[in-house]
């Protein structure tokens, strides 16, 4: 089984490339960095989801939607129109299996970034859509939403211990996700999982669920 996951020079998409590896998938990694993953099984695809021309990669069987950026001036270019690319490119096919989204809390909550939070709703409605377009190929399609995760993303206010402590004064479990707990999500998602389509998983240590109670 080929499984193409988009932005795995760091962080998430280099834990789920890692992931897949180590459980004997062939991995090809599409980024526009060069490649951090170094293994026999891996193969690396330098490229801008948004703006360059995609390489020709055949027999994808399981999709992953993985690179994005923050606050950069291009998110709905790069996570909702370069992976709407990737996906119509790669992942609408007959054989495909799998196709998942790496979204955010933020595509619930309408928190973060003005055009960060537009792209990643735009992205979960996206994923509903390819959904019902696969359902008749027999594949499933998701989208995971992470609260917190612990990557380069964050730098800024994982470094600085006053904002870290106001981040886990608003977090109920007091911590965030590792990438590779995600990975361990994305795995299970686009390959145990062969009933659960359409659908959009928090996995936000209680982030977006908390609310004040007033009596
Ligand atoms: N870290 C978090 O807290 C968090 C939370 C929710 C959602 N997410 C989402 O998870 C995904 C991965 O985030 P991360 O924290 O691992 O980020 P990261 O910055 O550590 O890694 C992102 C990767 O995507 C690549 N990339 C960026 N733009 C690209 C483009 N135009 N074409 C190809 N590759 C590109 C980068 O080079 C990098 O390797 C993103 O979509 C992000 O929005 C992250």
């Amino acid at each position: 089984m080929k499984i193409l996951v988009t932005g795995t020079a760091n962080g998430i998409g280099k834990a789920i490339a890692q992931k897949f590896l180590d459980c004997g998938y062939d991995v090809a990694g599409l980024d526009i960095l060069p490649a951090t993953v170094i293994h026999p099984h891996y193969v690396h695809f330098v490229a801008d989801i948004a703006f360059a021309d995609l390489p020709p990669i055949d027999g994808v069987d399981i999709l992953i939607n993985n690179a994005g950026v923050q606050n950069s001036g291009n998110d709905i270019d790069v996570n909702l129109k370069g992976s709407m690319r990737v996906t119509e490119r790669y992942g609408v096919r007959q054989g495909i299996k799998s196709v998942l989204f790496i979204a955010s809390t933020s595509a619930s909550t309408g928190s973060e970034f003005p055009e960060y939070a537009a792209s990643k709703g735009g992205l979960v409605s996206y994923m509903k859509n390819v959904a019902l377009r696969l359902a008749p190929l027999g594949a499933t399609c998701n989208s995971l939403s992470p609260g917190g995760v612990a990557t380069a993303l964050n730098e800024h206010v994982m470094s600085d211990p006053a904002l870290w402590a106001q981040i886990m004064e608003e977090t109920p479990l007091k911590k965030w996700a590792s990438a590779e707990e995600i990975a361990e999500w994305a795995y299970f998602v686009t390959v145990i999982n062969k009933s659960m389509t359409a659908q959009d998983i928090l996995i936000d240590n209680g982030e977006s669920a908390r609310a004040k109670f007033v009596w």
